[in-house]
């Protein structure tokens, strides 16, 4: 298949809905076979296989928790016994939930950290391993937020893992720039997926942060996802420790009213 990925293969974790199935799919419109990473949709994860392979390219789906390191593990073996190696590794995978900081429980702070960030490192630790132990170059995307820099007052778990998430990019940047393997994050603004679902129903403050975006809108996955496909092509060779804001320009927007 020809195509800026073809002859590739990618992990994206959770991509059985919204940016990561867009990026999965994306893919696949590239040239790249995908691993199709999900924990608690399977309906999802198959229509994100469907999508892939009506693109013309194979993909596999795999029940993994991200936030478990023998997954994880268990994750990137998939790919190279399955589709014959891994080159792209998309952590994606990411939850979200809303509360006072005096509010905030053990169990919702470590649910939190342990697939936002735990889980993107363990899951990159085991795909560099399986490329160094090859001698293969490869990429990692990660999909961080706006919030690795902005401040979102009421979701401080989620900010620290996003904050964490940046300099997990700038200090990997040094460790494996000799093995040939970049690392950048892509920072989304606020983009029409599951994880904005009450955002989405709620008019007055949907409005009012539309406000606060110079573009107007929200953000799509696929905007997201070109993105992650220029980042993980030939082209973004040279590119790496950097994070990329995709916000319709709202972090940069202060305006006294
Ligand atoms: C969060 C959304 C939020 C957006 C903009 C994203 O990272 O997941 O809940 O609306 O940032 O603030």
């Amino acid at each position: 298949m020809s195509g800026r990925l073809s002859g590739k293969v990618a992990i994206v974790s959770g991509s059985s809905s919204g940016i990561g199935q867009s990026i999965a799919v994306r893919f696949a419109e590239e040239g790249a076979n995908l691993v199709v990473d999900y924990r608690n949709h399977p309906e999802g994860a198959e229509d994100t296989k469907k999508l892939v392979e009506a693109k013309g390219a194979k993909a596999i789906t795999v029940k993994a928790d991200v936030s478990n390191v023998s997954d994880t593990k268990m994750l990137v073996d998939q790919a190279w016994e399955q589709l014959g190696s891994c080159d792209i590794l998309v952590n994606n995978a990411g939850i979200e939930k809303g509360a006072d900081f005096w509010d905030v429980t053990e169990e919702d702070y470590d649910a939190i950290l342990n697939v936002n960030l735990k889980g993107a490192f363990f899951l990159t630790q085991a795909f560099v391993r399986r490329l160094r132990d090859a001698k293969r170059s490869g990429r990692i995307i990660n999909i961080s937020s706006v919030h690795e820099d902005m401040a979102f007052p009421h979701f401080s778990t989620y900010c620290i893992s996003k904050g964490g998430m940046r300099m997990f990019t700038r200090d990997l940047a040094v460790e494996l720039g000799p093995l040939g393997i970049t690392i950048n994050n892509i920072a989304p603004g606020a983009i029409m997926t599951p994880i904005n679902k009450s955002l989405l129903e709620d008019k007055p403050k949907l409005d009012a942060l539309l406000k606060n975006i110079p573009l107007g809108r929200m953000g799509k996955p696929e905007d997201v996802a070109g993105l992650a496909a220029f980042l993980a092509c030939d082209e973004a060779a040279y590119v790496t420790g950097s994070t990329y804001f995709i916000d319709g320009g709202l972090t940069i927007n202060y305006h006294e009213q």
